[in-house]
């Protein structure tokens, strides 16, 4: 089929004498200067990616806001902000970083179901693109907001089109009436007439989000339907709009087969977008990064019990959330084969909680303690996610361009831990 992709993994992550490396450095010499767990990127497969989508785009005006909820790490954002990406943020925090590297404020979407007064007269007060405002309570705070700074807020309504997007996990579905998210459907159009009345609002556009790790261009298609009857209506009652906001979500490939390419997606979208004549912006999270990263663990232990063989790693559930969290699946590859028997084991980590494991019934080469395992595929949602939970100060994080390995989070230490708190 074409159009269909190879995942970038791996280019990103290939094997050298049969050891894994991170572009063009084995992943044992990262692990020597900095220890393990250590979340470890490749820079050329977060450009590479960009680039796909961006071409992918290029017949239509368009802003690819990178929703830094997937990876917020500073570097991570300066390569993309290098490459003329936004972001979509979802806090005040997220706000703060993204300004920070440097991303500059029009290009900056700002979702979320529960913007606080401060974060939202943050942005304001920043001059972002957009508000994707979700509720009628927010159209009127951020319009009282605005009053009362002397200026108008541009805003997007985002809206839920009631599509059961088909995902992997039911807490990433985002698009049907029955979650917190959006707009409902039927008072869509009402709330625009509103909005387009209100004094401290510009409307600017129609924003929808159907939710995260989608492998079919239908449901984006459906949702882009919704959208551009709404933009008609819209037009009919002469309410002006500047952009179309389709979301992310666009899904990626965990298990190293072929995954949908932004060429392809873009295909659907893309002229019928073009015919409205309205710029485009999409807000791709893991589409972005999720295949750049690695999380490199050494194995403590590996036991026997309850007919179970468990290997037990030094990374556990708070510095990878999504195997527990999400059922996800991620790929645990020996950084070193050594050609030992195969067998099923549990890769489960240090954390007092049965629900703490990186891999289930899996069937590898049976590692020994002091082995070093990669996780792999961990570049979004993977130490955006992390917690300090049985107090465990975070892993680095390493940033990989061809040779050239720079630490761009140191790891936490255990002072970090007790520092924000007061001595009583
Ligand atoms: C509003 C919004 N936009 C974009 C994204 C990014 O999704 P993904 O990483 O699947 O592209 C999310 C993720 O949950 C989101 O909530």
């Amino acid at each position: 089929m074409e159009n269909i992709a190879e995942p970038l993994a791996a280019e990103a992550f290939p094997r050298v004498g049969g050891v894994l490396h991170c572009e063009n450095v084995p992943m044992q010499e990262l692990v020597a200067r900095w220890g393990t767990p250590l979340y470890v990127y490749s820079q050329n497969a977060i450009r590479d990616r960009f680039r796909e989508l961006d071409d992918a785009l290029s017949p239509v005006p368009h802003l690819i806001a990178y929703s830094v909820k997937a990876n917020g790490n500073l570097a991570v954002l300066r390569t993309l902000a290098d490459l003329g990406a936004g972001a979509d943020i979802v806090s005040g925090g997220e706000l703060h970083r993204a300004l920070l590297a440097g991303i500059p404020p029009e290009r900056i979407v700002f979702s979320g179901v529960g913007k606080t007064v401060i974060e939202l007269a943050a942005a304001l007060s920043a001059g972002i693109y957009a508000f994707n405002v979700e509720s009628e309570g927010e159209l009127c705070a951020l319009s009282d907001l605005a009053c009362a700074m002397g200026t108008r807020a541009p805003v997007a309504l985002r809206v839920n089109p009631d599509i059961d997007t088909p995902t992997p996990h039911a807490y990433t579905r985002t698009g049907h009436a029955a979650t917190k998210f959006g707009i409902a459907a039927a008072r869509a159009r009402t709330l625009y007439s509103i909005a387009a009345k209100m004094p401290g609002v510009r409307v600017r556009g129609i924003d929808v989000h159907i939710g995260s790790q989608i492998l079919e261009v239908g449901p984006f298609r459906q949702a882009l339907d919704y959208v551009l009857d709404l933009a008609h209506e819209l037009k009919r009652e002469e309410v002006e709009l500047e952009f179309l906001d389709l979301g992310g979500g666009l899904g990626i490939s965990y298990e190293g087969g072929p995954r949908i390419s932004a060429a392809e997606w873009a295909d659907e979208i893309v002229p019928a977008v073009a015919a409205t004549g309205l710029k485009l912006v999409v807000e791709p999270g893991r589409f972005l990064v999720g295949e750049s990263g690695a999380l490199l663990t050494r194995v403590l232990y590996v036991k026997e019990g309850g007919g179970k063989r468990f290997v037990i790693t030094d990374a556990g559930m708070n510095d990878l959330l999504r195997p527990s969290h999400y059922s996800g699946w991620h790929a645990v590859e020996p950084v070193e084969p050594h050609g030992r028997a195969r067998g099923h084991v549990d890769v489960v980590g240090p954390i007092c909680e049965t629900g703490d494991f990186l891999a289930l019934d899996r069937e590898m080469e049976v590692p020994k303690p002091g082995e070093l395992l990669s996780i792999m595929t961990v570049g979004a949602y993977g130490f955006s996610m992390s917690s300090q939970y049985n107090q465990r100060p975070r892993p680095a994080e390493v940033m990989v361009d061809g040779a050239e390995a720079t630490l761009v989070r140191r790891r936490e230490t255990v002072d970090d831990l007790v520092a924000a708190e007061m001595d009583l």
